[in-house]
């Protein structure tokens, strides 16, 4: 296999959202700038979510204005309503990221919306993001199960994922939020939501916390999906969603896909560094096995 697979580096947001200690603007800017000096071509840097919700992410204007924009990468940002795009807007963001669920439990718990009335709310978004040539990425989140409702049924899945689509979004990121998910389960519901969103618009976003994650996005890779979201260090978690632990790691993807051939176009070392340089602030071992082996460079 020699073809290119694209990372979503999702660290500086999904990675630091859960994170109880506040992390300074700096300390931040500084994460996303290392991030895209790795290859790495699309770094999500933070959320235009309500401050009350996640304070974590209250400093998104600081932190989007302070990164040195690298040529080339793409620096979305996650959305949740018109107030969200106007304060994103207001510092030059020019692509965003909206976020649902297939689980009508979590998306209460998570945005305080069902599922139809975020899609509601989304359409405006979406009409002024586009009217403004902002690219909108959209998530979809509980698509293996949910902490609140238990399983999903497939067909909600494919029903958002292909409402978002035909909404505008480009790329649909197709998210296991609590990781509870398997390799054939997966991969059956990729297959499903491909028959009615193109493979080409599809991204997959696992969480590690049953330790199915690399294997998940192996049957998913073997589906032919191309777009993976990932974090640096294996961080992450949703705070509203119980029970859910961090993103597979950036680096251990990185490692599996460039040991299968794949191009990523990914400099490990400078991303195990990374990682590093990040556990070292966050003051906890890193979640990546791929730097953790790899020891102190
Ligand atoms: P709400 O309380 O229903 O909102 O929250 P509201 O419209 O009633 O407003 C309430 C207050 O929030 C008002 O302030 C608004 O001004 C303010 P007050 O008048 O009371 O002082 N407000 C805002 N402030 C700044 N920016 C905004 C904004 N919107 C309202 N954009 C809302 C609804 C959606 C805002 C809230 O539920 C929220 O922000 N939720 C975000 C939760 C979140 O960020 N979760 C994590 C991201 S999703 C995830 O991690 C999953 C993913 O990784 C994929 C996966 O793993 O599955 C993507
Ligand atoms: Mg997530």
């Amino acid at each position: 296999m020699t073809d290119a697979v694209r990372i979503v580096e999702v660290g500086p947001r999904d990675g630091l959202q859960n994170e109880k200690t506040l992390v300074p603007a700096a300390a931040k800017i500084e994460l996303i700038d290392r991030l895209s000096a790795t290859g790495l071509r699309s770094v999500e840097a933070t959320s235009f979510v309500s401050p009350r919700w996640v304070p974590q992410l209250a400093d998104a204007a600081e932190v989007y204005v302070g990164i040195a924009k690298r040529p080339g990468v793409r620096y979305p940002v996650l959305v949740p309503n018109e107030q969200g795009y106007e304060r994103a807007r207001a510092v030059g963001v020019d692509e965003i990221a909206v976020f649902t669920a297939a689980s009508e439990a979590f998306n209460l718990r998570n945005i305080n919306a069902s599922i139809e009335a975020s899609l509601q709310r989304f359409a405006p978004v979406i009409a002024r993001a586009q009217a403004d040539g902002v690219a909108v990425r959209g998530y979809v989140s509980t698509v293996l199960g949910c902490p609140y409702q238990g399983d999903v049924p497939l067909a909600d899945v494919v029903r958002v994922a292909k409402a978002l689509h035909a909404m505008g979004c480009y790329e649909i990121s197709l998210g296991d939020t609590i990781g509870i998910g398997t390799p054939s389960k997966a991969a059956a519901m990729l297959r499903a939501v491909a028959e009615e969103v193109p493979m080409a618009a599809l991204a997959v976003h696992f969480h590690d916390t049953y330790g199915q994650a690399l294997a998940n996005l192996l049957a998913c890779l073997d589906a032919g999906v191309r777009v993976v979201d990932a974090a640096v260090s294996g961080t992450g978690g949703c705070p509203y969603a119980k029970g859910a632990s961090g993103n597979v790691a950036t680096e251990d993807v990185a490692y599996m896909l460039q040991g299968m051939g794949f191009d990523t176009g990914i400099d490990l070392d400078a991303l195990s560094d990374t990682g590093r340089w990040l556990s070292r602030l966050l003051g906890r071992e890193t979640g990546s096995k791929v730097t953790r082996a790899r020891g102190d460079a």
